[in-house]
C-alpha cells in the first residue's frame, strides 16, 4: 500500500492534481485526499481550487457538479460505474411532466441528481442548505426533487407547500425505527445523529438530523461520549479521528453504499496515470445547470 500512496503522490505533482473525497469514502482514500467533505464543501472546493486536474473520490453526480462549476479543469472519476441510485430515480422527461402539473412551483433540485435535471431546475440544494434554499425563494410552492425524505425534512421547517419527487436513497432507507429503538435501548446514553435521507420516522426519533458535515460538527461540539450514527459507515473514520475520546456506533449494519466503496487507491493511481475516466458535462447542459448550482452557492 505504501508503494501505491507514493505513486499517487508523484502522479498528483506531475498532473497538478488534487484529490477531493466525500465523507463516505474508504479510510485509506480519505487519508490520501487533499480535502474531505460533504457534498456542499466538495462543490465549493472544486469551484475554488487552482489545480488543473480534480480527482473526485465520490460518485458521478459529484464529479458532474465539479465539471459544471469548473469546466476548465479535467475532472476524473476513478470508477466510471460509481453512480447513485437516488440520482438515477429522476430524468428530464419525468421532471418536465411534473413541472407541467405545477406551473407555479419553483423546482429545487437536490445535488444527488443528473446534470440534465439540474439544468431543468431553478436552484440546487444539498442536505446542508436545503431549508435555506427553499426559504430563499419567492414561490409559495416548491417541487422538490428527487429525494422524498429530504423533502419531508425540509417541510418541517417551512410554511411553503413542498411537493416531493418519489425517490430515495436505498442505503439510508435500510435504517428502520425498530433498529433505532433497539440500538437506543442498548445504549440509552448515546446521542442519535442521522442524515435527512433517512425515513421520516427515523428522523423524528433522532436527537439531530443533518448533512455529513453537520453530523461531524455536532459530534465535535457535543459533550456526549457516545453516538449512534444513521448515515453511511465511511463517516465513522473522521468521527473517530476527530473525537478520540468518544464512541461511535452505526445504527444499522446495512449502512454501506456500494457505489461509494468502488473507489480505491489502485483506481486513483490508474486514473491519474491514464487521465481517464474524464467526466465532462456538455456545454449546453452545463451552462444551464451552472445557474442552478451558482444560485445555491449564493444562498448558503
Ligand atoms: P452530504 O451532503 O450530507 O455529504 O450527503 C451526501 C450524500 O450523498 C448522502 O447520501
Amino acid at each position: 500500500m505504501q508503494e501505491l500512496v507514493k505513486e499517487i503522490e508523484e502522479l498528483k505533482r506531475e498532473r497538478r492534481a488534487v484529490i477531493l473525497a466525500h465523507n463516505y469514502q474508504q479510510d485509506v482514500v480519505q487519508d490520501i485526499a487533499d480535502f474531505v467533505g460533504d457534498s456542499l464543501a466538495l462543490s465549493r472546493h472544486a469551484a475554488n481550487t487552482d489545480a488543473e486536474v480534480v480527482v473526485l473520490a465520490g460518485v458521478r453526480f459529484m464529479a458532474e457538479s465539479a465539471s459544471i462549476l469548473a469546466p476548465e479543469k479535467v475532472i476524473l472519476l476513478p470508477d466510471v460505474l460509481a453512480g447513485c441510485p437516488l440520482a438515477a430515480s429522476i430524468d428530464v422527461e419525468g421532471l418536465r411532466e411534473e413541472k407541467a402539473k405545477y406551473p407555479d412551483a419553483a423546482v429545487v433540485c437536490y445535488v444527488n441528481s443528473p446534470a440534465e435535471v439540474k439544468a431543468e431546475s431553478d436552484i440546487c440544494c444539498t442536505s446542508s442548505n436545503a431549508v435555506a434554499v427553499v426559504e430563499s425563494l419567492p414561490h409559495r410552492r416548491v417541487l422538490f426533487v428527487p429525494d422524498r425524505n429530504l423533502a419531508n425534512f425540509v417541510a418541517r421547517f417551512t410554511d411553503k407547500e413542498i411537493i416531493p419527487w418519489e425517490g430515495c436513497c436505498i442505503t439510508h432507507y435500510r435504517v428502520t425505527l425498530e433498529e433505532l429503538e433497539e440500538a437506543k435501548a442498548a445504549r440509552p446514553e448515546a446521542k442519535i445523529l442521522v442524515h435527512p435521507e433517512c425515513r421520516p420516522e427515523v428522523v423524528e426519533a433522532a436527537d439531530f438530523t443533518g448533512s455529513t458535515g453537520a453530523i461531524l460538527k455536532f459530534a465535535r461540539e457535543s459533550d456526549a461520549g457516545e453516538f449512534l450514527i444513521g448515515t453511511e459507515m465511511g463517516i465513522l473514520h473522521r468521527l473517530r479521528v476527530e473525537n478520540p475520546g468518544k464512541k461511535f456506533y452505526l445504527l444499522s449494519p446495512g449502512l454501506i453504499c456500494p457505489n461509494m466503496k468502488l473507489t480505491n487507491l489502485a483506481k486513483i493511481a490508474a486514473c491519474l496515470k491514464e487521465m481517464r475516466p474524464v467526466i465532462r458535462v456538455p456545454e449546453e447542459i452545463r451552462a444551464r445547470a451552472y445557474q442552478a448550482l451558482e444560485r445555491m452557492l449564493k444562498v448558503a
